[in-house]
């Protein structure tokens, strides 16, 4: 009886505890992979670009709006791509949609992808589908840095 009884508290204990570090953990995780909490939702600067409707054309790397792109991990939205400074330094851009359902897609340099927050499709950066529900592949844009590194020319 007295092992039952303690046995009883353990449980509720433990599973006390548990409901606890589930929300730890929740914090842990978004410490951890800040690409997929905090920083993905205050990285996206509105790009000024050329305000084209498909975004090819060039970047002002020196706008204001583009200054995410400055750093390697940084991205923006221009029309309907996105643009991003991926690992290693280069530039990206691919169509902002996620095929899913339409949700813009998220740069992550942690895991140099692109990700979508709606169902958590995951995307190469050639566009490739990773992880779906997505199932077909993000447009790839060609992207060319002028030699001042200044302008970025993106065409498809
Ligand atoms: S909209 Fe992107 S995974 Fe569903």
């Amino acid at each position: 009886m007295e092992t039952q009884k303690t046995e009883q508290l353990n449980r509720g204990e433990f599973l006390r505890s548990l409901g606890m570090s589930s929300a730890a953990l929740m914090a842990f995780y978004c410490m951890g992979t800040l690409t997929s909490c905090s920083k993905g939702s205050s990285d996206p600067t509105p790009s000024t670009g050329t305000g084209t409707g498909t975004g090819t054309g060039t970047l002002d790397l020196t706008a204001s709006g583009n200054s995410a792109l400055k750093t390697e991990g940084g991205y923006v939205y221009n029309g309907s791509m996105i643009v991003a400074r991926v690992k290693g330094g280069s530039y990206v851009a691919l169509s902002k949609a996620c095929t899913h359902q339409g949700t813009n897609v998220q740069y992550r340099l942690s895991q140099n992808d692109f990700y979508c927050p709606n169902h958590g499709s995951e995307f190469s950066t050639t566009g490739a589908v990773e992880v779906g529900p997505a199932g077909t592949p993000l447009t790839v844009y060609k992207t060319t840095l002028s030699s001042d590194g200044n302008t970025l020319t993106i065409t498809t």
